[in-house]
């Protein structure tokens, strides 16, 4: 199974992979998914590299195992929180009466790209978001068109290079080569969890990690906008643990098993047992009663990103939300409550082979990366002759899913 791309999540609480590629049919079929706890990034940032590095390693081993061949490259995945986005204008005469070309059309990209970069940071993405040709908008693409002066706006992602050259060197330790550069985490997620018509109407994706959210505002077609808080899923388990007087590991098993955005959303009368700090005795809690603890929080992180939506009129197809955190019961309807716009939970779309595996908006980042990277990079790399499992395991895999 050659010509296979990879995506790696490298998130605050969890390291993804999903490996695919695209049939003959033009579809894109996931083949491969591993997942790896890992606590060794703090809001994007690599904080131990022999944990991450053993994560991925975890990870990428199971894809190789489901695959049944080595992996050598990885789209690899990066958090918002150390990216920032400006938006810039590039500008280029054309001689009259010549056809403008694809080269003039990435000339103008280039000069747009000419801003001036802060101190130890590099441009992570360039995305050009529609141009201008004698001052006439709303041109999609001016390829074949003619007139003298061409004009893109472009948005800049710009990110650290200490924490690019971090993650980098984690994927590397672990024997895997990068694609190229890290790709932002919310825009691969839009690969795989928004539709072109979303993207067009005008919509806010939302991904609720562990230690963070990210914000990304879609309109026409293109991000237009991103943002980064540093609250994710876990503030709300450390709420649950210091409200319930509980450790950390049964918050978050209480949070999963009975947690719930909305107190209205609970069952009159339920109840959960929380074994106490310390000596461990079960003490009953209202299910209301932990919802208003989830809720208070959520609201509050919404709230943070409606004040940043401010800007922005008319999103008319709402909110997704995606990430670990948006599992929790009642996101949608407290995402619609606060916005007071449609809100849904993101799902991996448009995905075949292992798609029943991917449903969930955990994988939107992992399953965007690996859209990404087949529609973008479209580099698929041989596949890696030192794999990390034998080969007589190789070759039984192999027979098995060619
Ligand atoms: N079934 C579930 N119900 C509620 N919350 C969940 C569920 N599963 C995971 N979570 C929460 O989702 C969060 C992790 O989400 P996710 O895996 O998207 O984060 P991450 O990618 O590791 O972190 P980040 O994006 O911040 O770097 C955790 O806070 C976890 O408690
Ligand atoms: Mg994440």
């Amino acid at each position: 199974m050659s010509n296979l791309t990879v995506g790696l999540d490298l998130g605050t609480t969890k390291v993804c992979a999903c490996a695919g590629r695209k049939t003959k049919e033009g579809q894109i079929e996931v083949v491969g998914v591993g997942m790896s706890p890992c606590s060794g990034l703090h809001h994007g940032i690599v904080s131990n590299v022999n944990t991450v590095v053993s994560a991925i390693e975890l990870a990428l081993s199971k894809v190789e195992l489901v695959v049944g061949q080595g992996i050598k490259s990885v789209v690899v995945g990066m958090a918002g929180k150390s990216a920032k986005g400006e938006s810039s204008l590039g500008t280029i005469a054309i001689s009259k009466g010549r056809e403008i070309t694809k080269q003039d059309v990435n000339r103008v990209i280039e000069t747009a790209k000419a801003i001036s970069l802060a101190a130890g940071t590099e441009i992570l993405h360039s995305l050009p978001q529609g141009y201008k040709l004698d001052g006439q908008a709303g041109i999609e693409d001016p390829s074949g068109m003619s007139g003298i002066k061409l004009e893109c706006d472009v948005y800049i992602i710009t990110a650290s290079q200490t924490v690019i050259r971090n993650l980098t060197r984690c994927v590397q330790k672990s024997g895997f080569e990068p694609t190229g550069s890290p790709v932002l985490g919310l825009l691969a997620a839009s690969y795989s969890v928004l539709s072109s018509d979303e993207k067009k109407l005008g919509v806010c994706l939302i991904d609720i990690g562990g230690d963070t959210t990210d914000m990304g505002i879609f309109i026409d077609g293109n991000l237009h906008c991103t943002s980064s808080l540093p609250v994710g899923g876990d503030h709300i388990t450390t709420d649950i643990s210091v409200g319930l007087r509980t450790s950390f590991t049964e918050a978050e098993k209480i949070k999963i098993s009975a947690g719930s955005c909305l107190a209205s959303l609970v069952e009159e009368g339920d109840t959960v047992n929380v074994p106490s700090l310390g000596d461990g005795k079960l003490q009953s809690f209202p299910g209301y009663a932990i919802a208003g603890i989830i809720e208070e929080r959520m609201e509050e992180i919404f709230l943070l990103l409606k004040e940043e939506l401010k800007g922005f009129k008319g999103l008319k197809a709402g909110v997704v939300l995606t990430g670990g955190g948006a599992l929790l019961t009642g996101m949608a309807e407290l995402g619609q409550q606060v916005f007071n716009m449609p809100a849904r939970i993101g799902r991996p779309m448009g995905l075949t082979g292992l798609a029943e595996t991917v449903d969930s908006p955990i994988y939107a980042v992992a399953t965007g990366l690996l859209v990404y990277g087949i529609k973008n990079q479209a580099r698929h790399l041989p596949a890696n002759p030192i794999s990390k499992i034998g080969r007589g395991m190789k070759n039984f895999f192999s027979d098995l899913f060619e």
